[in-house]
């Protein structure tokens, strides 16, 4: 029934537009089943997506935002195929790749590729850059017009890099630079749509603020069509035509990026949107009310009933415990899932409330607007949205605009610097601890790279 409305939603909006999309996923599930035992019995799942229907157009950037353990990168593995989907559907060009084979996928993978978050783990270290922007190319045993090192040196000056440093290793470049890489790889072959898994989240601000505006160029002068997935509403909001919020697995909205923005409708979105300071000078001083949501986001091992959302929503009523509100357009190119949307008809009106056991909206504090250390203090549970750094962020990346001075070396967050196995930002020796899965994974078939 869901899946029917999620179906027809998608639908109109694909005819509302016109164009065809590039990519259509349709119910798409993943379960990860949890096992017990020597004999691996199944005892329960991970329910990491559950149940997604959404549509990519040629050009457009669709960007995916939610909180951390949503299943935004789950989404993104099945969608490249580097993950096998429980259910549901995705067609690319108008063609079923939900099952198919990796040997039937290859040439499928020119087309489709992947930027990973983190810079420093999906660069093979003994690799050297020349190697690492070249595999796509061996691996599909394509030869370029001109050879392979030479279309790898155009690639490089594509993205802003020295065409010289063909023979050095990723070590010898910063964070920022190391992205860049990526990114050449995953433009080797020409692809038609781009998956980026949190693009930025691993570099520093105004290094964030290149990258992404290297992204939009590189939309423009390439046609390229970006799904991008990221925790931070303001690098959304700067590269997305389209927007997705995603809650336990599940879209909950989807709408252009102004009416989003503008006229939030699902309670959900519009508590991430209270979080994030408007950089507004007109604005300053202006009071703005902070929605701050208690309790941690449920299990996705067993998630709540009926709506995801309602053990933390202050709208939530009867209905809203018993019934999952499908993912309905109740805008023109605007679709929600909840049964009580802000900025619209109710959809189940009278209803009596849920016993608040949860629910909290905060008295107003009102953020200095521009001031980028406006965020209240952060407090157990509430949504973990990108507070101050989002407004340093948008303003960088409108200010700089592929400025490209040279990047520092040493920009790396804490958060990069783990998986590197302690590996400093100047150290000269190549990280030694790198998840296989990372390597190489412009061409590398699924599974096997995979945490499954
Ligand atoms: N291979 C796996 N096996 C079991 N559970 C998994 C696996 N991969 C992901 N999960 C679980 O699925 C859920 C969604 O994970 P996912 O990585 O997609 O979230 P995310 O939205 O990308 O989070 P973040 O913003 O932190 O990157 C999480 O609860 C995670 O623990
Ligand atoms: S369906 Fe109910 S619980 Fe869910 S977001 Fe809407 S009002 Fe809140
Ligand atoms: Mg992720």
């Amino acid at each position: 029934m869901t899946d029917l409305k999620n179906k027809a939603a998608a639908a109109s909006a694909e005819q509302a537009d016109g164009s065809e999309p590039l990519l259509n996923v349709s119910g798409l599930v993943k379960h990860f089943p949890i096992t017990k035992g020597v004999l691996k019995r199944k005892v329960g799942a991970v329910q990491a997506v559950d149940g997604l229907s959404f549509d990519v157009r040629p050009g457009e950037t669709l960007g995916v935002v939610g909180e951390s353990g949503c299943g935004k990168s789950t989404m993104g593995r099945l969608v490249t195929r580097l993950l096998e989907p429980t259910g549901g559907t995705i067609e690319f060009q108008g063609k079923d790749i939900t099952h198919m084979s990796a040997g039937r996928l290859r040439p499928m993978r020119r087309d489709i590729q992947m930027i990973f978050q983190d810079p420093y783990g999906s660069l093979n270290p003994r690799h050297t850059v020349g190697g690492i922007v070249g595999t796509p190319f061996r691996l599909q045993g394509v030869t370029p017009e001109g050879g392979v090192k030479a279309e790898v040196q155009r690639l490089l000056e594509l993205v802003g890099l020295n065409p010289e440093h063909y023979n050095r290793y990723p070590h010898e470049f910063s964070g920022g630079q190391r992205q860049r890489i990526g990114i050449a790889r995953a433009l080797a072959l020409k692809p038609k749509l781009v998956v980026a898994d949190e693009p930025v989240s691993a570099l520093d601000v105004s290094i964030q603020a290149q990258v992404v505006n290297l992204l939009d160029d590189l939309q423009d002068e390439l046609g390229l069509t970006y799904l991008i997935i990221a925790h931070d509403l303001s690098v959304i909001r700067h590269v997305s035509d389209r927007i997705a919020v995603m809650y336990l697995g599940k879209i909950v909205e989807l709408a252009d990026r102004g009416s989003l923005y503008e006229a939030p409708m699902h309670p959900y979105t519009k508590a991430l949107m209270s979080a994030v300071p408007v950089p507004d000078p007109r604005r300053r001083g202006a009071k703005s009310e902070r929605i701050l949501l208690k309790g941690d986001v449920p299990s996705p091992i067993s998630p709540p009933t009926g709506c995801r959302f309602h053990t933390r929503c202050w709208k939530a009523t009867q209905i809203c415990k018993t019934t999952e509100p499908p993912l309905i357009q109740l805008k023109t190119g605007h679709q929600v899932a909840c049964h009580h949307p802000e900025n619209g008809e109710d959809q189940a009106p009278g209803d009596a409330p849920l016993e608040a056991d949860v629910i909290t909206v905060a008295p107003a504090k009102a953020p200095e607007a521009p001031a980028p250390e406006a965020p209240a203090a952060p407090e157990a549970g509430v949504v973990k949205a990108p507070e101050a750094v989002e407004t340093e962020a948008v303003e960088a990346a409108e200010v700089v605009e592929a400025a490209e001075a040279p990047e520092p070396e040493a920009e790396v967050s804490p958060k990069a610097a783990e998986p590197a196995t302690g590996e400093s930002p100047k150290a000269a020796e190549p990280a030694t601890g790198e998840s296989p899965k990372a390597a190489e994974p412009a061409t590398g078939d699924a599974e096997g790279k995979t945490k499954e």
